[in-house]
């Protein structure tokens, strides 16, 4: 056998694998499998080229996916106001690129990095190693932290999988020193789905991408949940005009190239060239809020 074709049964393997992965994802989608999602995703159903981000990146000026994907972690990086000498607890890091640039650009004491996929955790740690950076494998809604330790907690595009987000905000309080801020990008309902079309639409989305039924609410909603939480100076901006629809064009412009053909799942592919932020309804929030000094 030439290395090409063993190189296309491994593949062909591959891709038979996660086909079986994202079924067993729709199977029973009221249990959180946000590591399983992202185990398969893996480094190589990914658009970056240059980085490993996996969010919908901030399309203000940006003009491909790592430039997008970099300005949404800076814009939050600035939101939070990590300041030099900050204790940082970060929240859902994917490969870890935030955390290395929020280090470069705001030099916090350091940043304890939490995410639930393991397979991301290992990479984060091969890619960046700082005594600064301590990435650990665990779930954001039970931190391992003692009260009153940080002075910022940051979720870049990962509460809405958390079960619950809710409870992330009670951990986050409680670890969070008085006056600390929490900073999130995070997705929200712009609207309930208005028939059943839209209905199916959702809980399709909501069992691909691992989004606990209670999470989806609309801007008020979450505000009340916030405030429920004991969290003050609430503040929240919707981005979505700037996530969305530049994200869709861009992936669309990226999914016949051969190179990202060879690479996607096919599934995948198909997935991301279905406009979807119409049919879900979507905004996308930048969140910051305190706890009581
Ligand atoms: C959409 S990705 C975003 C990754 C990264 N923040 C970025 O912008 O590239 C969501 C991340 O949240 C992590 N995650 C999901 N549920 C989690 C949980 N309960 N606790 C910690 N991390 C979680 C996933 O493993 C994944 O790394």
């Amino acid at each position: 056998m030439t290395v090409e074709e063993s190189q296309k049964k491994r593949r062909f393997g591959r891709t038979l694998r996660e086909l079986f992965q994202i079924a067993g994802l729709f199977l029973v989608p009221s249990r959180n499998r946000s590591n399983s999602l992202y185990s398969m995703l893996s480094t190589h159903n990914n658009l970056a080229e240059k980085s490993l981000y996996l969010n919908l990146g901030f399309w203000e000026t940006a003009t491909s996916y790592d430039e997008a994907c970099q300005a949404l972690a800076e814009k939050l990086g600035d939101l939070a106001g990590i300041a030099k000498d900050d204790l940082v607890l970060d929240c859902g890091f994917g490969f870890g690129d935030q955390d290395a640039l929020w280090l470069k650009r705001h030099e916090p004491a350091k940043i304890s990095a939490l995410n639930i996929t393991g397979s991301q955790v290992t990479l984060a740690k091969e890619r960046f190693p700082d005594p600064r950076l301590d990435f650990i494998e665990g779930s954001a809604t039970t931190l391992a932290f003692a009260n009153d330790h940080f002075d910022k907690v940051l979720a870049l595009e990962s509460a809405f999988h958390f079960k619950t987000r809710d409870d992330f905000l009670k951990e986050a309080l409680r670890v969070l020193k008085p006056g600390g801020c929490l900073a999130m990008a995070d997705i929200v309902q712009a609207r309930a789905p208005a028939n059943l079309s839209e209905r199916l639409a959702e809980y399709g989305g909501r069992a691909l991408w691992q989004i606990p039924s209670g999470n989806l609410c609309e801007i008020p909603e979450y505000r009340k949940r916030l405030e429920q939480a004991g969290f003050v100076k609430i503040s929240i901006e919707a981005i979505g005009d700037k996530v969305y629809k530049p994200f869709e064009n861009f992936a669309q412009s990226r999914l016949h190239d051969p190179e990202v053909v060879a690479r996607l799942n096919p599934l995948i592919r198909k997935m991301w060239s279905i406009p979807n932020s119409g049919a879900l309804a979507l905004e996308y929030v930048m969140v910051r809020a305190e706890k009581p000094s």
